[in-house]
């Protein structure tokens, strides 16, 4: 048994192992319960007393050796070897690289646009820097309306007046002076209002508003369109509904109603028991805006329209606090799907 044990261990000291399959391995065959060792120390209880003491010692020097030799190149191939024998196994499935999501204000962004674009519409785009006679003048405002004053608009410069966009009417404006009807144009954008930031309202927010301008367009065109937005965007059972209102820019101006996305119209605490959301104003773009534009209103109509994207993608996806669009906490950001019917 003498010769055995230094046998094994004189194996045990040339042992170099270089992967660590190769180190399991020894470990099977000396450190496992039915490995050399276990099986050596058997052996050992029925040995003569005389030889007990001496084969001892060498049992319990191997047992070290291989306890040693183990541990130590467990160590070593951790730091060395073990990563690079992983690299290099190319059977290893790849790792997925974890795809981010779409902003929810961008999915309903491109949803909207998709649904006007069947429609003919393309898209127009405009500064966020304006001046006055974008945003107000040119719309009809009067001098003394109250969306010129500190309180709605942020000013940049009072003289000449420089702002931030208080909606993207001011790209209307911009498609009127350089385009000649036929115009059928939407414009998304960020706009901005000098109003306290709280769960229902944010000075910063999105914006798509419509513009078509032609010879005879009349306000039954108008409420065709947006019945037919109002139906693919919450679904081919809402019901709409004009109210009259008043912008400076449009006559006559109504805001538009649908049907509750939540309730279905039957009453609960988002359409506040009416059975009805506002989502837009319109209205036919008035005479006066489209001469101060360029074009003739004894030739030309159109119609014209604007919505908040928090708003529809509030009903879209529920979620009552505006601030959160623009937290970026990927915990709310990572929940967003598309629409169903909305293709990537
Ligand atoms: N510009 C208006 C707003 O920001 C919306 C609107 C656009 C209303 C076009 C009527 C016609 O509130």
């Amino acid at each position: 048994m003498k010769d055995l044990i230094n046998n094994y261990l004189e194996e045990i000291h040339s042992f170099h192992p270089g992967t660590s399959s190769e180190l399991e391995e020894f470990r099977l065959r000396f450190l496992s319960k039915k490995g050399i060792l276990s099986e050596l120390f058997d052996q050992f209880k029925h040995l003569p007393q005389e030889q007990k003491k001496e084969t001892g010692r060498l049992l319990n020097d191997l047992k070290n050796a291989a306890v040693s030799k183990y541990e130590q190149f467990q160590e070593y191939l951790k730091q060395t070897a073990g990563p690079i024998s992983k690299v290099s196994d190319l059977s290893l499935p790849g790792q997925n690289i974890p795809l981010s999501s779409r902003h929810p204000i961008s999915i309903v962004r491109k949803e909207i646009s998709e649904i006007f674009s069947r429609l003919g519409f393309t898209i127009a785009d405009g500064p966020e820097i304006e001046d006055d006679w974008h945003v107000f003048s040119a719309l009809n405002f009067p001098p003394e309306h109250p969306a010129r004053d500190m309180q709605d608009t942020f000013f940049i410069e009072q003289k000449p007046d420089i702002l931030l966009r208080t909606h993207t009417s001011s790209v209307q404006v911009r498609v009127m002076e350089n385009t000649q009807p036929p115009i059928r144009m939407i414009m998304p954008g960020r706009v901005f209002r000098n109003e306290a930031i709280s769960a229902r309202a944010h000075c910063i927010f999105h914006q798509v508003e419509g513009l078509y301008i032609d010879k005879n367009v009349s306000f039954a065109d108008l409420k065709q369109t947006l019945l037919y937005f109002a139906r693919e965007m919450f679904g081919q059972n809402t019901k709409v509904r004009l109210r009259p209102s008043f912008f400076p820019f449009t006559e006559p101006s109504a805001e538009f109603d649908v049907s509750c996305t939540i309730c279905k119209g039957n009453g609960c605490n988002i359409c506040k028991y009416t059975g009805w959301l506002e989502i837009l104003g319109c209205g036919m773009v008035d005479p006066n805006v489209l001469s101060l534009n360029g074009i003739d209103p004894s030739i030309y109509s159109g119609y014209a329209f604007g919505m908040g994207i928090e708003r529809i993608a509030q009903l879209t996806f529920q979620v009552r606090d505006l601030r959160l669009y623009f937290e970026n906490d990927i915990r709310f950001l990572h929940q967003f799907s598309p629409h169903l019917h909305f293709t990537y």
